[in-house]
């Protein structure tokens, strides 16, 4: 639990994280060089453009390889998106190789073998589209640029530019986490996510199940699951607080059963999305304790979580009825979840009770272990070893790696990057979702004009600038860096719109983080091409985050001289800042800014950004303080 106290810290440090980016207007030579540029993100490796268009019509067919099941089901899907623009495109399988006209053509070949299993070429031209892949993934993703490159909302004629795009992704773990524990979201919108997620091209879905303050799948054997720890009889009002907590004393909860599961399963597998359920252990256990209180070192009574944080009550790792109880849970998990892995959490777990437990203390002994971290690399090596009887590996936070790491285990690097590295370097596989720039539930603007985050400030630009390959790694460690992948942890989240808030645009910027070529990496074309990205989620109805409009000031204070240096900046494009120093509210007859300012009395600056004569953005009020002449020279 993810920085509950790290809200006053971020309010002092923001200032200062925005002192640290480098500072430059986004006032645009660059945009006549972007008006070619893709309406695509992820930006694809290779994009030639061409003269001319393909345009939609009412003979427009799509064409199938024959007898090929897969690409029929995904000619249905783009046959259905085009129907939102009006247009009934019937689905037809190809008799030859002839040259269809007024066709979208899915194929699947054994070129371009270049391009991998998730790459695609896409051919547009005036007389046709072809999408084609050695895998149908590939050609899933083929037609989401195609969604890309149509209008945003139905016009009453529907293009798209001709153009040649080559196109495969950096990483083979592309992903976010969705924390269900501490709030609950129906079926529906857990699809809708993975829609979300199949929209960037990304392929893994880590499914956050169980928690202290809601135990979210059913589990056959063990009905208390879902009957007792998927229910809390109350959630903590407002901002964390260690003292004088208040709840709203309203049961609050709800779970997925397993035919729930399996359709979801399904439905991410249909848009090429692996779903990585984790189950926690040994801590953030406090509801599966609530059910089963005997599987806890102290036998309890315990009451499903109301408030966040780490809780000290943990699986008792010296009784075997907990590994019983955990191996029959995962039997059942296993079942569910055809992938791979299955995530075992390891994060944030006291060793607060094993220290006062005989059972614990007993283990201890009788493994002849160390201590409580060797302790829980036992519980996490006999949880992989069960797992391996089933054919599965795990994956866990970081903290797995204390202690020793289980020998067959991959590792998900979260508290910043050293896990990852060190990982890494013991030749185990890594997903890196640090939370210095990959956490969702952080802050994504100034907190005074956000809603309320548990903490840190992680814009879309930060996110854009995240590099998953650390360059501590030598070349041959970097092959063990596996992708990266954000988390959004829901203590704060309570709807599915604040879900949508948090995550868009910032997934965008993950999807070019884990797809594009780091040499491709541009973030003002990137905020170039988001403009049209924001009239997508419109269309679509996201309730996205508008935080990159708004302006985000900064200082630097050179005290000896008694000024400030006022900086302005702001994360859309392109965009023009005008702002005031009277307390009126800025206009295009204001100031415009271009560089850094200096100020050398108290002043209060009001600011937004416009762009083509039109505040895109609130107004951000700033009020700069200038160093007490008696604290100068400190
Ligand atoms: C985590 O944020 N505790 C993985
Ligand atoms: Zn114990």
């Amino acid at each position: 639990m993810k920085n509950i106290l790290n809200l006053a810290k971020t309010t002092l440090l923001w200032l200062s994280f925005t002192g640290l980016i480098n500072f430059s207007t986004a006032i645009g030579q660059d945009v006549a060089n972007y008006k070619n540029t893709v309406s695509i993100i992820p930006m694809p490796m290779e994009v030639k453009n061409l003269p001319g268009e393909f345009k939609i019509t009412t003979a427009t067919k799509i064409y199938v390889d024959p007898q090929n099941a897969e690409l029929k089901n995904l000619a249905n899907m783009l046959s259905k998106h085009l129907k939102t623009f009006n247009y009934q495109v019937p689905v037809i399988e190809r008799k030859g190789a002839e040259a269809e006209r007024n066709a979208i053509i899915l194929t699947v070949s054994k070129s371009p073998s270049e391009l991998g299993k998730e790459g695609y070429k896409l051919l547009v031209s005036p007389q046709r589209i072809i999408a084609k892949a050695t895998d149908p993934q590939g050609v899933f993703y083929a037609m989401q640029s195609v969604y890309q490159l149509l209008p945003a909302f139905p016009t009453a004629s529907v293009s798209i530019p001709a153009m040649e795009v080559a196109d495969q992704p950096r990483f083979g773990w592309r992903g976010m986490m969705l924390d269900v524990g501490r709030h609950f979201y129906p079926i529906d919108f857990v699809k809708k996510f993975i829609d979300y997620l199949a929209m960037y091209k990304m392929n893994s879905f880590h499914w956050h199940l169980t928690e202290d303050q809601g135990w979210r799948i059913q589990i056959k054997k063990y009905p208390k699951l879902t009957q007792v720890a998927a229910w809390r009889e109350g959630t903590l009002i407002g901002a964390y607080t260690r003292d004088n907590q208040k709840f709203d004393n309203m049961r609050y909860g709800g779970f997925y059963t397993q035919d729930q599961i399996r359709e979801v399963v399904a439905y991410a597998k249909e848009r090429y999305i692996n779903v990585v359920p984790e189950i926690e252990m040994p801590g953030h256990a406090v509801a599966a304790l609530t059910a089963y209180p005997e599987l806890s070192c102290t036998g309890g009574p315990f009451k499903v979580a109301q408030t966040w944080g780490v809780f000290d009550d943990v699986y008792c790792a010296g009784n075997e009825a907990t590994f019983t109880f955990l191996q029959d849970v995962l039997s059942e998990v296993v079942e569910l979840f055809p992938g791979k892995l299955i995530h075992i959490g390891g994060d944030e777990s006291p060793k607060t009770r094993w220290k006062a437990c005989p059972k614990c203390q007993a283990r201890i002994k009788a493994e002849g272990l160390k201590d409580e971290h060797e302790l829980q690399s036992y519980f996490i090596k006999r949880i992989e070893n069960f797992l391996l009887t089933k054919n599965k590996n795990i994956i866990g936070w970081d903290e797995i790696l204390e202690g020793g790491l289980a020998p067959n285990a991959s590792v998900m690097s979260w508290r910043g990057v050293s896990g990852g590295i060190a990982a890494a370097k013991q030749k185990h596989e890594v997903v890196m979702s640090p939370n210095s720039h990959l956490y969702f539930d952080h802050y994504q603007g100034r907190p005074a004009l956000e809603p309320h985050a548990i903490g840190g400030f992680t814009t879309l630009e930060k996110v854009y600038s995240y590099e998953p390959v650390p360059a501590e790694l030598s070349k041959e460690e970097a092959k063990y860096i596996k992708g990266a992948q954000a988390n959004l942890w829901t203590e704060y989240i309570p709807t599915t719109q604040k879900v949508e808030y948090m995550i868009m645009p910032r997934m965008a910027a993950l999807a070019e983080v884990v797809w594009t070529q780091p040499q491709l990496k541009d973030y003002n074309n990137f905020a170039y091409r988001m403009n049209k990205e924001y009239e997508r989620y419109e269309a679509k109805g996201i309730n996205y985050s508008r935080s990159a409009f708004n302006v985000l000031p900064a200082v630097t204070i050179d005290s000896a001289a008694q000024k400030e240096k006022v900086s302005l900046r702001v994360l859309n494009y392109p965009a023009s800042i005008y702002y005031t120093v009277d307390g009126t509210e800025p206009s295009l007859a204001s100031a415009a800014y271009t560089v850094p300012f200096e100020v050398d009395k108290p002043v209060t600056i009001k600011a937004a950004s416009f762009t083509e004569g039109k505040q895109v953005g609130k107004t951000v009020t700033y009020t700069v303080t200038i160093p007490e002449k008696k604290q100068s020279g400190l």
